[in-house]
């Protein structure tokens, strides 16, 4: 006994009980921090299964109301709507067609959950180009950034109209927050936010996203989307850029392989008192759930250690498939 070494500083005491863990915490995860992601496919009579998410469906009109009144009733604030529309072409006409999939889910949303939740439609062309990509061709092929501009514009205000209170340009061309918010305010929409997906990296992880969005991208977005080989200074760059076009809240995605890039962000933006989102992409929410049916790991302590360390790594929010379900689980 006395020749053993007695520890005079022991940070087990503040692990000693639950109470004492509870009391020590510091990262919250609160379901107000959480946002939905819903897909909403039109035409469909029935909700489509997504096999690479399982638990997540390509909603019709009517589920995807449903799962909203849902949302709102656990605690959730935000719900972000994807579309899916029967036909696609080389512009995307779908994207900015009032009565497109995307639009009118946007108003069914608003006008039934419109006060509970933050209606928010993803702003970028890919579900409804015929290639793909998230902006149109130039006659080269390549994606033509500035022509892309005005289809962005024409799609925030069509947004707007139908009841999104947040417009989520995701498709990383150069200036399109500043265009966005210009074309929000000269059709008066000034009220109409921007959140921003500033520092979004071209990533395996989006593979189930694509079967989600029936996606029809052959190749990469390597062109526009960030190389992960940059450091975290770039991510900062590019969600400063926003909030000087006038981002109201910037995000990084994907979250979990670029947990450093997030917590510089949220340093960077939050020194400014913009808020910080991060994206649990469907990757991310697919290696879980596979792990997790194969009883590899404990499904519902790893969505919670999942979303925690988001939280932690400086996350105001999080946009997450499981967020209704871990509503629940926090309540
Ligand atoms: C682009 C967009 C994508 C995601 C959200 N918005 C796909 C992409 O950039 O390839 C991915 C979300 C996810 O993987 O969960 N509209």
């Amino acid at each position: 006994m006395s020749d053993i070494q007695r520890p005079v500083v022991r940070p087990r005491r503040l692990r000693t009980t639950a109470a004492m863990r509870d009391l020590v915490a510091r990262t919250s995860l609160r379901p107000e921090q959480l946002i939905l992601p819903v897909f909403v496919r039109e035409g469909a009579s029935e909700p489509t299964p997504i096999s690479s998410m399982p638990g997540v469906v390509q909603h019709t009109r009517d589920t995807l109301r449903k799962a909203a009144v849902e949302a709102a009733e656990v605690g959730l604030k935000g719900i972000m709507l994807f579309g899916i529309p029967e036909t696609k072409d080389a512009d995307g006409s779908g994207a900015t067609d009032p009565d497109g999939i995307l639009n009118v889910a946007l108003a069914d949303v608003a006008a039934e959950v419109g006060d509970a939740l933050v209606v928010m439609g993803d702003l970028c062309l890919d579900e409804f180009t015929d290639h793909g990509h998230c902006g149109v061709l130039a006659p080269d092929g390549r994606v033509d950034n500035d022509a892309t501009l005005a289809r962005y514009a024409d799609m925030a205000v069509v947004q707007a109209e139908a009841g999104a209170a947040l417009v989520g340009p995701s498709g990383m061309m150069d200036g399109q927050v500043r265009v966005i918010r210009e074309a929000l305010d000269a059709a008066g929409h000034t009220d109409t936010g921007i959140l921003a997906y500033s520092a979004k990296y071209a990533s395996a992880f989006f593979g189930p996203f694509r079967e989600a969005v029936d996606s029809s991208l052959e190749g990469d977005r390597r062109t526009y989307q960030q190389d992960g080989r940059r450091d975290g200074r770039e991510g900062v760059r590019e969600a400063l850029l926003d909030i000087e076009e006038g981002a109201d809240i910037v995000m990084v995605k994907p979250a979990l392989a670029y947990l450093d890039v997030l917590r510089q962000v949220a340093d960077a933006a939050g020194e400014l008192g913009v808020p910080v989102a991060a994206y649990n992409i469907s990757g991310e929410y697919a290696m879980v759930e596979a792990a997790a049916a194969n009883g590899w790991i404990d499904r519902e302590p790893a969505i919670l250690e999942t979303l925690t360390s988001i939280r932690r790594a400086g996350a105001d929010m999080i946009l997450t498939y499981w967020a209704t379900e871990a509503a629940r689980l926090l309540r």
